[in-house]
């Protein structure tokens, strides 16, 4: 059973597709008041939310920008009174060019830190302060498995994950005083619409490496990391902070 948002008002970043828009509209049919906040149209997003019977809105914001992810905070804020939670899950993902490390150039290199990376910290420290009056507050960072395994053509987006972990662990315990709790949740290869658009191929097929890795041998939805987001967005993981969840059907196991 889904846990009762009823009140709370939960930011997710990358919101408008894929994964972002599941995360959206479970959390609002749990009861948030979600702001639907991407660098694309969330438009649509937010107006099936409210088509039924939920409450979104949509607010435009690039991570990459301090003032844009500062906006993004304060129009939350303006509109609902509050900020609960923030879900760091924009991020540059289905785009990013397959090549050997010697291979990836610096701009490609850049492009994905910036977003992946630098993208986390300034949403996190956007939010920071109303949690902090608040006292209280719930942040999770979508991570990946990619940084467990070390994916050798793949290195720029495995190591900004991998970063994620760290500042998750970093904003844990410097946040942890104010009652902000910071988890982060990994996936392991999941059908998100923009992966089927841009690599159709690989997850359509169930042999693929990443399946067979998995103790539970099946492809992985959105639907399937949805539960994990909202246990650390929940009251019930309060006094959990600096975890990373791993939910790849046991592909890696520590
Ligand atoms: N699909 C997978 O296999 C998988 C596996 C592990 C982790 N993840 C992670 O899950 C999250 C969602 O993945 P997805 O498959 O739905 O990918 P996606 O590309 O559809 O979603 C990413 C979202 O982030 C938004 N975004 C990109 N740059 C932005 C920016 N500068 N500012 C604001 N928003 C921006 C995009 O517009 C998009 O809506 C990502 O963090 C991804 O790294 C995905």
């Amino acid at each position: 059973m889904a846990p009762n948002f009823d009140g709370k008002v939960i930011i997710v970043t990358g919101g408008a597709r894929g994964i972002g828009r599941v995360y959206s509209q479970a959390l609002a049919k749990a009861g948030a008041k979600v702001a639907v906040s991407d660098i694309l149209d969330g438009e649509p997003c937010a107006v099936e939310i409210r088509e039924q019977g939920g409450e979104a809105f949509f607010v435009k914001a690039d991570v990459t920008g301090e003032g844009s992810v500062k906006a993004m905070a304060a129009a939350a804020h303006d509109r609902y009174g509050r900020i609960d939670g923030l879900v760091n899950n924009a991020a540059i993902f289905a785009d990013v060019r397959y090549a050997p490390f010697d291979e990836i150039s610096v701009a490609e290199w850049d492009a994905v830190m910036d977003v992946n990376v630098k993208g986390v910290w300034l949403a996190s420290r956007a939010v920071y302060p109303y949690m902090k009056e608040q006292g209280s507050g719930k942040i999770v960072n979508i991570a990946s498995g990619v940084p467990f395994k070390g994916i050798p053509v793949y290195a720029h987006y495995t190591v900004s994950k991998g970063a994620v972990v760290a500042l998750t662990r970093v904003l844990a315990r410097a946040t942890g005083k104010d009652g902000i709790c910071v988890n982060a949740v990994a996936p392991g290869l999941t059908r998100s619409e923009s992966l089927l658009e841009v690599r159709g191929g690989l997850v359509d097929e169930d042999d693929v490496p990443q399946i067979q890795s998995r103790a539970i041998p099946r492809s992985q939805y959105p639907e399937d990391i949805v539960g994990a987001v909202m246990f650390f967005l929940s009251d019930a993981a309060s006094f959990i902070t600096g975890q990373t969840l791993l939910v790849d059907g046991g592909s890696y196991m520590h």
